[in-house]
């Protein structure tokens, strides 16, 4: 029998293109704050606010793993990444534990370590520095999929996502980028390998990236895609405008709103 997947954020960019892709290998169950354009099945697809944590505790029921993409995506004010992605948050994690859920893959981001410099490459075990409100949310789910691993045994798989679209848009990208397949096949890994806790970088094969994904290699991941092929495309300069953007791996999350003093920065 197929295994029973739950994809929050299921009307959103990713959750989408993932419902696609996982539908052939498993039961997927997408659900949404917001109706998807999609042609979803009536029965795949459930409306539901994750903040509303007597609702996720219903939808969560019987499912083997949870691919957990619901959120904000960008910066926002704190309290709408406050109840969007921290409180929503807590509410899948508490609920997969009252309900046996084994496995929760969560969509993390790059932005939980933007405040590292970009000479520098990071692994799964360097120091978060989150360079937003939404950063810290992240930040936030990473800690919470540790202590559920932990405490709870619910095997947590954070993918710290660089940028993923279809091809890499801007000169950013080329360190970045993750195209929808590759993005698939972690979250496949997450689903369908052993492990305890792992955090994995969401990227392709990209000679220039900031990031040793080490941890993803060890579980199978053999990224197909590679950023380089783009190089010469046309890309647009977003973060060109401003140095500290181009200094920081989390660009011009880093540098909007920037008060900071960049040589007291390690
Ligand atoms: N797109 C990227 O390159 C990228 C990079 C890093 C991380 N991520 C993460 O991946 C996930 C998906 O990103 P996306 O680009 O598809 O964004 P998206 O906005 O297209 O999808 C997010 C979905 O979450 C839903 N959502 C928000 N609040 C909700 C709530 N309270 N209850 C239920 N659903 C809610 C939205 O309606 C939306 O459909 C997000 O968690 C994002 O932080 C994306």
């Amino acid at each position: 029998m197929k295994k029973k997947i739950l994809i929050t954020g299921a009307a959103g960019n990713l959750g989408g293109r993932l419902f696609n892709i996982l539908s052939k290998k498993y039961f997927v169950i997408g659900t949404d704050i917001k109706r998807s354009n999609q042609n979803f099945k009536n029965s795949k697809f459930i409306l539901c606010d994750l903040k509303n944590y007597k609702k996720v505790l219903k939808i969560t029921k019987k499912i083997y793993a949870i691919v957990h993409f619901g959120s904000i995506p960008v910066e926002d004010t704190f309290k709408n990444i406050l109840n969007n992605n921290i409180l929503a948050t807590y509410n899948v994690f508490e609920a997969a534990r009252i309900n046996k859920v084994k496995k929760i893959i969560f969509a993390s981001s790059n932005h939980v370590v933007g405040f590292h410099k970009r000479i520098i490459n990071l692994d799964e075990k360097c120091m978060q520095r989150p360079d937003t409100n939404y950063g810290l949310s992240k930040c936030f789910g990473e800690n919470i999929a540790r202590l559920y691993a932990d405490k709870f045994n619910i095997k947590g798989f954070c993918i710290r996502i660089g940028s993923c679209l279809d091809r890499p848009t801007d000169r950013r990208h080329l360190s970045t980028w993750i195209s929808p397949n590759d993005l698939a096949q972690l979250v496949d890994i997450g689903i369908s390998k052993k492990y305890h806790f792992e955090i994995v970088y969401g990227i392709s094969n990209n000679n220039r990236s900031w990031w040793n994904n080490k941890a993803a290699f060890k579980l199978g991941y053999k990224p197909k895609d590679y950023a380089e092929n783009y190089s010469n495309k046309n890309l647009s300069r977003n973060e060109h405008v401003s140095k500290i953007a181009l200094k920081f791996q989390g660009g011009v999350f880093v540098s909007n709103g920037f008060k900071g003093i960049v040589t007291d920065i390690e």
